[in-house]
């Protein structure tokens, strides 16, 4: 960008000879950083802001009563029974974080080839949603509809020959996401990337008489490593066979994701998301700047576990990693961020100003 006020350039730099007793440097019209000299004055120009509205909590439930299962790979972060999902719930609406994700852990004997423990109206999530809505009504609650955390394959879709079918997944997930609605989730979040399913889900869910309930579509999910810690979180893991490239999104892509993004908001998608987070903020400022519309991004499981591993080695500092982190995203045009560090950032931002 030219600057269009000021001296020309050449005038404006003096090379002050040496022992010259009035030299007081470089002749500068522009000096950035008169703007950082002082704590106030960089309060005063800072163009973006985290509060806890800008979060959603991912917590990962286990069956049980009175359970709290460390993940290992992800340090701080439990499976939790629905007693303690209900008072994490309470903890957030504390902290005015606005919305929780709700993930599964299924018990391996209820993990099958089709996955159909997603569609038992009492399946954990449901009973989550039930318990942390009559407890906690303000929460938003967010759900994930994909079948993984209930496939004995470990796939979001049904497995035949090695396929994932497509259409005839796209039929179970419609009626995952009424279930979970009449459970009383308030953002249907379909993470399985199939074509077409948020239009279905659209037109399952008004069919039903839900008209009301927004859909968080994951429009550009990329295939990634990044998602390790999670699938150790919902089991899915061990059992995994093969990968997800034939359905999530090729990482060496960009164009795509826009494609991905307008055919969801044609479908009646309400908000979109990018997932991973921070390697991908490219991809959430394309979004942000083409479509103008609410744009999440997930700070998955392996970028949570990477700032864990370093700052638990002592090689960075993790509480100023996790706020620098979560800002990137702020910056890059994001709305929210899905992060397993928000109740420690918003307890944070309770204590006062981080910035
Ligand atoms: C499942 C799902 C995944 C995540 C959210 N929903 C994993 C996957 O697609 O394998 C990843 C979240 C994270 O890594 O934190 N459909």
């Amino acid at each position: 960008m030219a600057i269009k006020y000021g001296r020309p350039l050449e005038s404006k730099v003096r090379v002050v000879p040496a022992g010259d007793p009035t030299a007081d440097g470089l002749d500068l019209v522009h000096r950035p950083r008169r703007n950082r000299r002082t704590d106030w004055a960089r309060r005063l120009v800072r163009e973006n802001v985290l509060t806890a509205n800008d979060l959603i909590w991912p917590l990962f439930l286990v069956d049980g009563e009175n359970v709290r299962t460390p993940v290992p790979s992800m340090p701080g972060v439990d499976r939790i029974s629905l007693d303690q999902a209900v008072r994490e719930a309470e903890r957030a609406a504390a902290l005015d974080i606005p919305c929780l994700a709700l993930f599964p852990y299924t018990d391996p004997a209820l993990r099958d080839e089709n996955g159909t423990e997603a569609l038992n109206p009492d399946n954990l999530v449901c009973r989550t949603v039930r318990a942390i809505k009559k407890a906690v009504p303000n929460i938003g609650l967010l759900c994930d509809v994909a079948l993984d955390p209930y496939t004995s394959h470990g796939h979001d879709g049904l497995l035949r020959d090695g396929q994932i079918l497509n259409d005839e997944t796209v039929a179970v997930l419609t009626q995952q996401s009424v279930l979970q609605v009449e459970a009383g989730c308030d953002i249907i979040a379909p993470s399985d990337m199939m074509d077409g399913r948020i239009g279905a889900i659209r037109q399952a869910l008004d069919d039903a008489g839900h008209t009301g309930i927004q859909i968080m579509a994951y429009a550009a999910k990329y295939a990634s490593v990044f998602y390790g810690p999670f699938r150790d979180a919902v089991g899915s893991s061990a059992t995994l066979t093969g990968d997800k490239r034939t359905y999530q999104m090729d990482f060496c892509n960009t164009d795509e994701a826009l494609r991905e993004v307008e055919l969801d908001l044609e479908e009646g998608a309400d908000m979109v998301m990018v997932k991973p987070g921070l390697p991908y903020l490219d991809i959430v400022r394309r979004i942000k700047d083409t479509f103008a519309v609410p744009t999440f991004a997930y700070q998955v499981s392996g970028e949570y576990a990477m700032i864990h591993a370093a700052a638990g080695n002592g090689w960075l500092d993790g509480e100023k990693a996790m706020l620098e982190s979560l800002m990137a995203f702020k910056r890059a045009g994001a709305d929210g961020i899905l992060t397993y560090f928000a109740p420690r950032v918003a307890e944070k931002l309770r204590q006062g100003r981080l910035f």
